[in-house]
C-alpha cells in the first residue's frame, strides 16, 4: 500500500470489528508497527506511558473478559494495551536526561535548564494530573499506531471498551507503576467484516473546521 496516497490509506482502515484469526501478522509488520510507537511525538518527548504486547492466548482469554467479551481480543494477532506511568518523578526524568546525554552526546550540565523546566512543568503537578497527562500522550502513540497499521495494509481496532481495573490487575500493572489507559487490536480483517465496505461518517469539513 506504499504507493497509495496517504489520503486513500487513510480511507482504506476502518476499526476492524472482525478479525481474520487464520491470519497472523508477521514479525517484520510487528516490528514497523512498534517503530511507528516508538518514533510517536510526546510531551516534552518523555514518553510517559509503556505498551504491552500480548500474543499469549491464556492472557487474552482473561483480557477479552475483562474487555466485555469484544471479538477482537481473541481474533486479532497482537492486542497492545497502552499504559500510562504512574511515577513521574525526579528518577523519571533523570533517566531520560541521561538518555538524551548519551544519544546526543552533551553533557548533564548542558540539560540543566531543562531538566528544571520539566521539574516546574510536570514533575511538580499532582499524582492525578500526571497519570491523566501521560494517558494523552499515549493517545498519541495509538493514532501513530493507527496511521502506520493502514500505510502497511494492517488492520487494528481501537478500544477504549474495557474495564482498566481488571486489566491492570490481569497484567500485573500495579507493580509496573502502569494504569491501562487505551488498548488496540492488530491484525487482519476478516473477509466477512461488512463495516469494510460502509462509508466513512465524519463531520462535514465546513463544521469540523473554522477557518477564519
Ligand atoms: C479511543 C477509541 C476507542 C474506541 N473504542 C472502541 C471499542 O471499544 N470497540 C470498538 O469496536 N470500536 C471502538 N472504537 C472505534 C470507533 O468506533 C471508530 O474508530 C469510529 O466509529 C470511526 O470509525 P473508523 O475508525 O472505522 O473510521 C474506538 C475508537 C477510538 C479512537
Amino acid at each position: 500500500m506504499t504507493n497509495i496516497d496517504y489520503i486513500d490509506q487513510l480511507k482504506w482502515r476502518y476499526a476492524t470489528k472482525k478479525f481474520d484469526s487464520t491470519r497472523a501478522i508477521s514479525d517484520n509488520d510487528l516490528e514497523k508497527l512498534l517503530d511507528a510507537i516508538q518514533l510517536s511525538a510526546s510531551s516534552y518527548g518523555l514518553q510517559p506511558y509503556e505498551v504491552m504486547v500480548i500474543k499469549d492466548e491464556e492472557t487474552r482469554k482473561k483480557l477479552h473478559l475483562a474487555a466485555f467479551e469484544q471479538p477482537q481480543i481473541l481474533d486479532a494477532s497482537y492486542v497492545f494495551v497502552f499504559a500510562a506511568n504512574t511515577v513521574i518523578d525526579e528518577g523519571y526524568l533523570d533517566r531520560y536526561i541521561n538518555n538524551i546525554v548519551e544519544t546526543r552526546n552533551m553533557t548533564k550540565e548542558d540539560l540543566s535548564g531543562m531538566k528544571n523546566m520539566i521539574m516546574n512543568a510536570v514533575i511538580s503537578q499532582s499524582a492525578e494530573n500526571k497519570i491523566e497527562w501521560a494517558k494523552k500522550q499515549a493517545y498519541l502513540a495509538l493514532g501513530n499506531l493507527l496511521s502506520a497499521a493502514a500505510h502497511y495494509q494492517l488492520d487494528v481496532c481501537p478500544m477504549e471498551g474495557f474495564n482498566a481495573a481488571q486489566f491492570d490487575e490481569i497484567l500485573n500493572l500495579k507493580e509496573k507503576n502502569l494504569a491501562s489507559a487505551v488498548i488496540a487490536t492488530v491484525g487482519f480483517r476478516h473477509k466477512d467484516d461488512g463495516l469494510q465496505h460502509t462509508s466513512k461518517v465524519r463531520k462535514p469539513k465546513e463544521e469540523l473546521f473554522n477557518r477564519i
